[in-house]
């Protein structure tokens, strides 16, 4: 393999949000160039990587022409043409993740077969093709509310989930292909990122606290580390560590747990990238999850995941009843609280509940840093 910290080395990058943006940032700094393919011209990462290519990254060919003369290929989104990044590993091209993972972990019902087959601890679930075939489910008694339908495919942000607890909502199922999954009451969730490279070393960052907007159903707080028993924290690591073993995966794997009422941890999702529960990492860890993401696809040893300091941090969301060109209020106020760090992801347009950018707040606790982060929520307004 050719020299990976080089100019001369390019990394092809699917998809071109705030994820590929910050992964740019890290390549950057070792000066390894990045190509990054995305159909929005005007796409997070179009101002930073070495050369942007507009295009569709579902698209089969345009995937196949943009890899072509690259020397690996990563994504920032599980979304991709599988067909042609199966293609390019076969052609020989260095695809990482790689596909095998991505196609299990784009399908959450494949997600979750993969864990009832390895036994890894997961909520109770069954598939379905269509509405119809739930709500026969239910009118015949096997299955009863409250649950949770999640669409199988292209799910983000909470869109594709739908919780369901009175029976008019059965009229408004998802009509596709979607997994049913026993309702958690009262979960609390936490993350953990964890990275492989291709000689099995792993490593994982400390657990984060996930604290979610109910209306959005969107973390809007994240704590690091999490506020959370030491042995539940450590059992949390080894699963992700035996989730990353078991799909042989190189790069980074995010592990979503929910942690039900008796103190059970249950596997909720993954995504085989960097993962917002990680943004904080760039200030607040030794190694930020960019460059352990490059670390692990490259073949380097990971770096240090020690914690600097705890941190929360914020998703800046576009305003409720704002969509348009964006502007900010209230930058000087929160730029003058103490351990704030403002990424500003670059999309031109808001709208409610879009990830414009986040802030992660430096603080001597977790307390004070959710303190401090709740008054950066009050007063930092996306509108338009
Ligand atoms: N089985 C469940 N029980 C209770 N809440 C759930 C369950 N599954 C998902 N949720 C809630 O919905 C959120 C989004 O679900 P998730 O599968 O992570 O979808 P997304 O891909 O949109 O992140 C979770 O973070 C959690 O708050
Ligand atoms: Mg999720």
């Amino acid at each position: 393999m050719r020299q990976t910290i080089s100019s001369d080395f390019k990394l092809g990058i699917l998809g071109g949000g705030q994820l590929g943006k910050m992964l740019c940032q890290a390549a950057s700094a070792w000066d390894v160039s990045t190509y990054v393919l995305d159909p929005d011209p005007e796409a997070s990462a179009s101002g930073i990587a070495t050369k942007f290519v507009q295009g569709s990254f579902r698209d089969f060919e345009t995937v196949m022409s943009f890899a072509s003369g690259l020397d690996l290929i990563t994504i920032e989104i599980e979304g991709v043409n599988i067909e042609a990044v199966e293609m390019l590993e076969k052609q020989g091209i260095q695809v990482f993740p790689q596909p095998s993972c991505i196609r299990i972990i784009r399908d959450k019902g494949l997600q979750k077969m993969f864990y009832k087959e390895h036994q890894l601890p997961t909520a109770g679930f069954a598939l379905f093709n269509n509405a119809l075939e739930i709500k026969e489910k239910v009118a015949n008694g096997e299955l009863s509310l409250p649950f949770v339908q999640k669409k199988r495919l292209s799910g983000y942000d909470g869109q594709g989930v739908f919780i369901v607890t009175k029976a008019t909502d059965l009229d408004l199922l998802f009509d596709e292909p979607s997994l049913i999954e026993d309702f958690v009451d009262e979960a609390l969730e936490i993350a953990v990122i964890v990275s492989r490279n291709a000689f099995g070393e792993m490593l994982c960052y400390p657990a984060v606290e996930m604290v979610f907007n109910p209306v959005a159903n969107l973390v809007e707080s994240l704590l690091s580390p999490a506020r959370i028993d030491e042995n539940l924290a450590s059992e949390a690591e080894e699963v992700a560590k035996q989730i990353a073993d078991k799909l042989q995966i190189i790069g980074l794997l995010a592990v979503e747990f929910l942690i039900d009422k008796t103190g059970k941890l249950l596997i909720n999702e993954v995504a085989p990238r960097p993962h917002n529960s990680g943004h904080h990492t760039i200030e607040s860890a030794y190694t930020s999850q960019y460059e352990q993401h490059l670390r692990a696809i490259f073949g380097y040893h990971p770096g240090s995941t020690k914690l600097k300091t705890p941190a929360a941090m914020i998703n800046i969301l576009g305003g409720e009843g704002f969509s348009g060109p964006v502007i900010y209020k209230g930058l000087n106020d929160v730029l003058q609280i103490e351990g704030v760090k403002l990424h500003i992801y670059g999309k031109k347009q808001t709208r409610p509940y879009r990830k414009m950018g986040h802030a992660t707040i430096l603080a001597e606790t977790t307390e004070a840093a959710l303190s401090k982060a709740e008054k950066v929520l009050k007063i930092l307004k996306v509108e338009a």
